[in-house]
């Protein structure tokens, strides 16, 4: 079975059940500061399995794109994957545990569908403590079934209960699904032998976590289920490594071209490679795409590259080779993934700008890390700054050398380095400020104007990417593929000047990150260090205009603006736009 045919089936199978299929949902979660990336295929979902009304029903089913960066330093053995996809189904206070057991078990045994032998299923059912019972109901479903209570286990928090995503939210016991993998007869008890594949998780939410810790039954019982595509499809097909399937083979193949090396010679190489080149693609070509940077979701980019790069000169590879793997990456996924072959351009950019900055480094970096007896926070922070080595690469080496890091001493070092840059910026605002004041205030809220104008007349993939602000204009760079066209140019400046002429109130609160973000705040959602933030909202508190986290200063009223009028539009950076924009009085 290829992992098409495994998409199809599935979707198929949920929709003749009264599913509505959804589109995969980005890989950066919508502003959600909690978490990175989209973990799983419950993460979009959040609100609705909160009780919010979801606009395609209450039966739901997709194929989501996942991220799980924990696993990253474990990637290189048979099962771990940085990047995976998701199969899921969900019932948001529709149907319940009967149901959810029965479809899975249908699903997994029919032979119209995945044909697995019965007998070499096993499960798992929450065992109950204190803060939920007993999950008798999805126990006495299995039995039903025929599967023998020998092969049920029932498991406590630590493997049975899924979820919250982040520190709270919806969660709940969950029951899952095992397949024996070995040569020989299956067992006729359930253990945690690794040859007990998991191929199934069916997650019953049916509480929330508060941030106390405690758990509160929720009024909707919803369904989250979640099937890992790549693992599933091995389990099928009866291969035991997953980067023997069709999702990796071509990748493993043109590794073996480049090095002159076969797969068996170092596996763990070549897994690290392609599972890493791959997520990197995904990361990158995703609708709201990160190039490589120093901070958060750019900086696993940036960590996933260099680190494939390091093994790809590990097993020989003398040229730059990640942005011809990204291209069989596309070519191979571009089917289910339109958005990838649409950023092609900037995900081979970025690849290509990354190996060039890192190659130039790599090889010295490494030679001044030979010759280290010992490695203080202060060498970790330099072969960082120095050389562009991620702290994880130098803890990674480390390791091979059975030598130390000091992590908290690096922390320190990067902090206090940190700081100094901190201050030397916001030096830099008050200076360009004290000069202009009035106006710089203007062309700032007249900034929040143009984002909110762009994303009603682009779409929501429209984010600041940046902002310059002098005393005679405003520069704002944002995320967008491609030129706007002269038409698209009226109706932004029509939609800002329309705003000003409606006099519409500024107005800002002072709230928590979390608060910000539910009452729909835009603005860069990872600061770990102050919890409390400014929203600017400008127009009606219900319906605004604008939202946004920002440190301020604003006019208070949108008339003081006077008319605005873009005057530039070029290119910034790929996919990124630059507009240039004044205001008249
Ligand atoms: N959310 C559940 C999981 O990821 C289905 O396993």
């Amino acid at each position: 079975m290829t992992a098409n045919e495994l998409r199809q089936k599935y979707l198929e199978f949920f929709r003749a059940q009264g599913h509505q299929v959804m589109e995969s949902a980005s890989l950066i979660p919508e502003n959600d500061p909690t978490v990175l990336f989209t973990t799983a295929g419950m993460h979009p979902l959040v609100p609705y399995l909160m009780g919010e009304n979801h606009p395609a029903g209450k039966r739901l089913v997709s194929v989501q794109k996942c991220i799980r960066t924990g696993d990253i330093d474990e990637v290189g053995d048979l099962t771990h994957l940085t990047f995976f996809e998701m199969l899921g189904n969900w019932s948001l206070g529709d149907y319940f545990k009967h149901e959810a057991i029965n479809w899975s078990y249908e699903f997994l045994t029919d032979k119209k569908y995945l044909g697995l032998d019965k007998n070499k299923l096993a499960i798992s059912v929450f065992a109950g403590d204190n803060d939920a019972p007993f999950d008798q109901e999805s126990y006495d479903e299995w039995i039903k079934l025929g599967i023998a209570p020998e092969r049920i286990a029932k498991l406590g928090k630590d493997d049975n209960w899924w979820g919250p995503a982040g520190q709270t939210g919806p969660c709940g016991p969950d029951t899952e699904m095992f397949y024996w993998t070995g040569e020989d007869e299956a067992p006729k008890t359930f253990t945690k032998d690794k040859r007990w594949v998991e191929i199934w998780n069916d997650v019953f939410m049916a509480y929330n976590k508060n941030a106390d810790g405690s758990y509160t039954e929720l009024a909707q019982k919803n369904v989250d289920t979640g099937m890992g595509l790549e693992r599933t499809l091995c389990v099928v097909n009866n291969i035991s490594d997953l980067y023997q399937a069709d999702l990796f083979l071509p990748l493993i193949k043109e590794l073996e071209k480049l090095s002159g090396k076969k797969y068996a010679d170092d596996p763990k190489a070549f897994r690290i490679i392609a599972d890493h080149i791959k997520a990197a693609v995904f990361i990158m070509g995703d609708s709201k795409g990160v190039a490589p940077s120093n901070t958060d979701q750019g900086y696993v980019v940036r960590r996933l590259i260099r680190r494939a790069i390091r093994y790809g000169r590990m097993i020989g590879i003398k040229t730059d080779f990640t942005s011809l793997l990204g291209k069989i990456v596309i070519d191979n996924y571009q089917g289910q993934y339109a958005e990838l072959k649409k950023n092609e351009n900037f995900v081979d950019d970025n690849f290509i700008k990354e190996e060039n900055k890192f190659s130039q480094t790599l090889e010295q970096g490494l030679k001044k890390f030979n010759q280290l007896k010992e490695i203080s926070g202060q060498t970790a922070f330099d072969l960082y700054q120095t050389y562009g080595f991620p702290i994880e690469m130098t803890t990674e080496l480390a390791k091979e050398k059975n030598l130390a890091v000091d992590i908290e001493a690096f922390n320190q070092a990067a902090n206090q380095h940190q700081e100094l840059s901190r201050t030397a910026a916001a030096g830099k605002f008050k200076g360009g400020l004290a000069d202009h004041t009035e106006s710089v205030t203007k062309l700032h809220t007249a900034t929040h104007l143009l984002l909110a104008a762009l994303r009603k007349v682009l779409g929501d993939h429209v984010y600041q990417k940046g902002s310059n602000i002098t005393a005679d204009r405003l520069r704002l760079d944002f995320s967008h593929p491609d030129k706007l066209t002269p038409e698209q140019i009226k109706q932004i400046e029509a939609l800002v000047n329309d705003a000003i002429k409606q006099a519409l109130p500024v107005t800002w609160q002072e709230m928590s990150l979390e608060e910000a973000k539910t009452i729909g705040a835009m603005g860069v959602f990872e600061s770990k260090y102050d919890e409390r933030v400014k929203v600017y909202t400008v127009g009606d508190a219900a319906k605004p205009f604008s939202r946004e986290i920002c440190g301020g200063p604003h006019v208070s009223n949108t008339s003081e603006l006077g008319s605005f009028k873009i005057i530039k539009e070029e290119a910034s950076s790929a996919g990124v736009r630059r507009l240039k924009a004044t205001i008249n009085n």
